[in-house]
C-alpha cells in the first residue's frame, strides 16, 4: 500500500492537485461542466456570461472558446484550461441566437456563423474590440452549423439543402451533398478517420427519424451510422479518438457511440427543467492533436504543434519524430537539426511551400529549384493565379498604351485588337 500522504505530496509537487480529467465539456447557460467517463469532474461558473450558446476546443493552446449571447451582441471568450483564466477575444453585434463558433489553431482564425453568413476573424492582432469580422460566405439557405478541417484548410457548413465547403479565405466554394431533408443539424470533422459526421432528421408519415450520417471530406462514401425513430433533433455533435457524442434537446441528454459501431450508451440525462436550449451547440470532446493526426498524411499544419517529447511510445526516438519532412542530425553543440526535403522549410521542416500558395483552384507543384509554381485554370493568370484572365489582358493593354504614349490611341487599340474584351472602367 502507498502512503496516501506521500501521494498527496507527490501530486502537489507535480502540480496535479487541482487538475481534473475530462472527455467532454458541456456548455451550461452560465458555465462549463466537465465530464469524465460519465461523471462530473469539474464545473466552471462564468458569472459574467448571459447565455453560452456555442463552444469549441483549441487543443493547441489547451483552451475552450465559448460564445456568450446577449440580446444584441455576441462575445467570444477563451477559458485557459491551465490557468482557468477567462479572456475576452472579440465582441460582435448579432441578433441571431443560433450561433456557432469554430477555431483554426494553425492560422489563428476564428469563424462564426449566424443565419445566413459565415464570418472570419484573425486572433493574431489587437483583441478586445468590437468587430463585425470579415464576411466570408453568404448563404442562400439557413446555415445550421459549421465545421473546420485544419489539415486541409477548409471550412464546411450545412443547411437543410446541402453540405458545402470553401477554403479558409472563402474561395473554391463547392457543394458536397445536395439533397433536401427535414432538418440537417450538427456537423463535425474527424481528421483521424478523415470523415464528416452530421445529424439529419427525416419525416415519414409525420414521424420523425433521427440519423447520424458520415461521408468522406469530398462527400463520397456516405453511410448511416445510427438511426432512431420518433426522436427529437440532435442539437450538438462532438468527436474524440474513439467516440461520437451527441446531445438531444427535448430530453436534454448526452449519448455516446463508438465511431465504428451503432451501439450507443447514455452519458448524461439532465432532469432539470430549463436547461433545454434548442439553438445551443453545447458539447466538445477532448481530442488531442496527436490523436487527431496520428497516421494522417498531409497534416503538417497541425502536426507541427505536437511537442516531440509528448510522443507516448518511449521507444520512438527524437531522431524519428523531430523532423516532419526531412532528416535529423545533431549539431556539434548538441542541438537538433533538420535537413528538409525539397519543398519544405522551417526548423522542423513543417512548412510546405505549396500550402495555400496557388489561389483560385490553381494546382501547385515544385520547380527544379524546389520553388512553388502554379498551373492556373483558364479564368486566372499570374504567378499565384491571383488575377482574373480578362483583367490581365486589360492590364497588358494599359501598360502597352502607356508605352505608346505618343501613338494614336485608337490605332493602338485596334492594332492590339483588345478593346472589346476590356471593360472601359478598367481604364
Ligand atoms: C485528454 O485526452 C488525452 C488522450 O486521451 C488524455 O491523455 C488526457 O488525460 C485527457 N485530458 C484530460 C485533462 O483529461
Ligand atoms: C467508466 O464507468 C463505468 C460505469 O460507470 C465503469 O464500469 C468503468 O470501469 C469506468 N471506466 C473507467 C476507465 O473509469
Ligand atoms: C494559458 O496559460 C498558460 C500558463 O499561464 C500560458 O502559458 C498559455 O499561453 C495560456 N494560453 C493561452 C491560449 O492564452
Ligand atoms: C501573426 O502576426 C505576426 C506579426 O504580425 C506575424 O509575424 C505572424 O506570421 C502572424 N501569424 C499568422 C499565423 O498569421
Ligand atoms: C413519439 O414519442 C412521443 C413522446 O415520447 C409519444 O408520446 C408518441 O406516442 C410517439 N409516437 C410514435 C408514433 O411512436
Ligand atoms: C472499433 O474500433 C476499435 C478501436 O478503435 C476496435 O478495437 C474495434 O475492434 C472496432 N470494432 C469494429 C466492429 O470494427
Ligand atoms: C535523407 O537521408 C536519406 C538516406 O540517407 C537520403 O537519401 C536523403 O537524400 C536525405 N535527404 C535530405 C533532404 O537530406
Amino acid at each position: 500500500m502507498y502512503n496516501p500522504r506521500v501521494l498527496v505530496l507527490v501530486a502537489l509537487l507535480l502540480g496535479y492537485a487541482d487538475s481534473f480529467s475530462w472527455d467532454i465539456v458541456v456548455g451550461l447557460s452560465k458555465g462549463l461542466a466537465f465530464y469524465h467517463n460519465g461523471t462530473l469532474t469539474h464545473t466552471e461558473k462564468i458569472p459574467s456570461a448571459e447565455y453560452i450558446v456555442s463552444l469549441t476546443y483549441d487543443p493547441v493552446h489547451y483552451r475552450v472558446l465559448f460564445a456568450d449571447k446577449t440580446i444584441s451582441k455576441m462575445e467570444i471568450s477563451s477559458f485557459n484550461l491551465t490557468t482557468r483564466k477567462i479572456q475576452r477575444l472579440v465582441t460582435t453585434i448579432s441578433s441571431e441566437y443560433y450561433l456557432r463558433i469554430v477555431f483554426d489553431p494553425a492560422t489563428q482564425l476564428l469563424f462564426w456563423k449566424d443565419a445566413s453568413y459565415i464570418f472570419s476573424y484573425s486572433l493574431n492582432r489587437t483583441i478586445n474590440e468590437v468587430d463585425y469580422g470579415k464576411t466570408l460566405i453568404s448563404l442562400k439557405h439557413y446555415c445550421n452549423d459549421i465545421a473546420l478541417d485544419s489539415c486541409g484548410g477548409f471550412i464546411y457548413w450545412i443547411t437543410n439543402y446541402q453540405i458545402e465547403r470553401a477554403r479558409l479565405d472563402g474561395s473554391g466554394r463547392e457543394v458536397l451533398i445536395n439533397s433536401f431533408v427535414h432538418e440537417r443539424r450538427s456537423l463535425v470533422i474527424d481528421q483521424h478517420t478523415q470523415k464528416l459526421y452530421w445529424t439529419e432528421t427525416t419525416q415519414v408519415n409525420g414521424v420523425k427519424q433521427l440519423s447520424l450520417e458520415s461521408a468522406d471530406f469530398d462527400g463520397k462514401n456516405r453511410a448511416t451510422l445510427y438511426t432512431e425513430r420518433n426522436a427529437s433533433l440532435a442539437s450538438s455533435l462532438a468527436v474524440s479518438k474513439d467516440s461520437i457524442y451527441w446531445q438531444k434537446n427535448s430530453l436534454v441528454s448526452i449519448w455516446r457511440s463508438q465511431k465504428n459501431q451503432s451501439q450507443r450508451v447514455p452519458i448524461k440525462e439532465y432532469s432539470k427543467a430549463g436547461s433545454s436550449c434548442w439553438y445551443c451547440h453545447h458539447i466538445v470532446a477532448n481530442y488531442t492533436i496527436e490523436e487527431q493526426t496520428q497516421g494522417v498524411k498531409n497534416c503538417d499544419r497541425l502536426q507541427r504543434f505536437i511537442p516531440y517529447n509528448s510522443k507516448p511510445e518511449s521507444t520512438v526516438s527524437i531522431s524519428q519524430t523531430y523532423c516532419l519532412n526531412g532528416n535529423y542530425s545533431v549539431t556539434a553543440e548538441g542541438q537538433s537539426k533538420c535537413s528538409c526535403k525539397p519543398g519544405y522549410s522551417g526548423e522542423r521542416c513543417e512548412l510546405d511551400a505549396c500550402y495555400q500558395y496557388c489561389l483560385n483552384d490553381g494546382v501547385c507543384s515544385l520547380n527544379m529549384k524546389s520553388e512553388p509554381v502554379c498551373r492556373c485554370t483558364e479564368e486566372y493568370k499570374g504567378g499565384r493565379c491571383e488575377v482574373p484572365a480578362f483583367l490581365m489582358k486589360c492590364m497588358q493593354t494599359v501598360s502597352l498604351l502607356k508605352d505608346m504614349l505618343n501613338a494614336d490611341v485608337t490605332s493602338a487599340t485596334r492594332e492590339l485588337g483588345l478593346q472589346s474584351t476590356c471593360d472601359s472602367t478598367v481604364f
